[in-house]
């Protein structure tokens, strides 16, 4: 069909579903692979944008949500659960909408960009601000869906990490095979699980030949897998990854251990600097967060550890619109002026 059905339909035989499980689609995936050429002439690499804010709802998470929900659906569910920074609650309360589930959000109180609880409450999610951090958040949605007849939809559900492993597949469908190196932003550790698990699927049996090294990024005031311990209160303006004890955490570490990658750290203004790099020379606009697996690319070439001539991937996890606080207050205010064309070119230096 010339027209793509979704990433369920695409890649049905990959994925854990049935003529029985009702699929529930935005036409979610098959997301711009885009050359990046002011990354690749700082780097001397071939890097390669995967710019997942094209979803639906402007993240990765619908990949994992279409699938999420249409198990859920089969399973009977009627209302479903998550913890979120904002882009799960976002994708949830749309995937449910669509399926006609209620759901219902816990978020960080006063932690999560505007743009994302705009998403929650517009699909008509039931949004509790918690009085903590998402950690709280995971522990309470998770003791909630024990308790109670709902279904939790957080990346501890295994169909989440199904959906979400489709990106590996289509950057080696469109590349023709795995990259030598892929990069992402790292919160809850999810995602790094999710395309090491469909890079070695692809890599078993037959669509790649090899595998690429898995680099994973966590905000410096966030690394919790980096510094090898809980962080108790995690603190960066990434607020999509300001996750002190991620619930993926070993699988991470499988991801990097086995693929000879590694998970380091940025700042939160190296996180800014490539936020701002993307916007003006790639023309790609992200959220913080997902600017963390670009900082990151270029902190490892900086100290000299990024062999030349590679290919790269970067994914880029977030719309920049879910957060633009951060695009207004980097830039000068706006001039106003009246309806004088003098004046106007006068301002614009014409
Ligand atoms: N980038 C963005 C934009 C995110 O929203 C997240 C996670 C990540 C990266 C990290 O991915 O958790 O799989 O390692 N956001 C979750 C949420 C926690 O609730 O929306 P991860």
């Amino acid at each position: 069909s010339p027209l793509w059905p979704g990433l369920i339909e695409a890649y049905r035989h990959r994925l854990p579903v049935t003529d029985a499980t009702p699929v529930v689609t935005l036409q979610e995936g098959a997301t711009p692979l885009v050359p990046a050429r002011e990354l690749s002439r700082r780097t001397g690499c071939e890097v390669w944008l995967k710019v997942e804010g094209a979803n639906p709802t402007g993240s990765f998470k619908d990949r994992g949500m279409t699938m999420a929900i249409s198990k859920a659906v089969e399973e009977g569910a009627r209302a479903v659960i998550c913890a979120s920074t904002g882009n799960t609650s976002a994708s949830a309360a749309a995937y449910a909408a669509r399926a006609g589930l209620i759901c219902a959000v816990l978020v960080p109180q006063g932690k999560i960009a505007t743009g994302k609880l705009a998403q929650a409450l517009v699909h008509g999610a039931t949004l509790l601000q918690v009085e903590g951090n998402f950690d709280d958040c995971l522990a309470l949605a998770s003791k909630l869906a024990i308790d109670y007849p709902v279904s939790l939809v957080n990346s501890v559900n295994q169909f989440r990490i199904e959906g979400q492993k489709t990106a590996s597949f289509e950057v080696v469908d469109v590349l023709g095979d795995a990259p030598d190196v892929h990069c992402l932003p790292v919160g809850n550790a999810g995602n790094i699980t999710a395309y090491w698990q469909g890079y070695r699927e692809y890599a078993s049996d037959g669509p790649a030949s090899r595998l690429p090294r898995m680099w994973g990024f966590q905000a410096a005031g966030a690394a919790p897998i980096v510094r090898g311990a809980v962080v108790e209160q995690p603190s960066t303006i990434a607020t999509a990854i300001r996750i002190g004890n991620p619930a993926s955490w070993s699988k991470a570490l499988s991801a990097r251990d086995d693929s000879a990658g590694r998970i380091d750290a940025v700042t939160d203004r190296a996180i800014l600097a490539a936020y701002r790099l993307l916007a003006r020379t790639e023309a790609v606009f992200v959220e913080p967060a997902s600017a963390a697996s670009v900082a990151g690319l270029l902190q490892v070439a900086a100290a000299g550890e990024l062999e030349p001539g590679q290919r790269v991937v970067c994914t880029v996890t977030g719309n920049g619109l879910k957060d633009p606080e951060w695009a207004i207050s980097g830039a000068p205010a706006p001039v106003t002026i009246p309806v004088d064309a003098a004046v106007a070119a006068a301002k614009l230096g014409l």
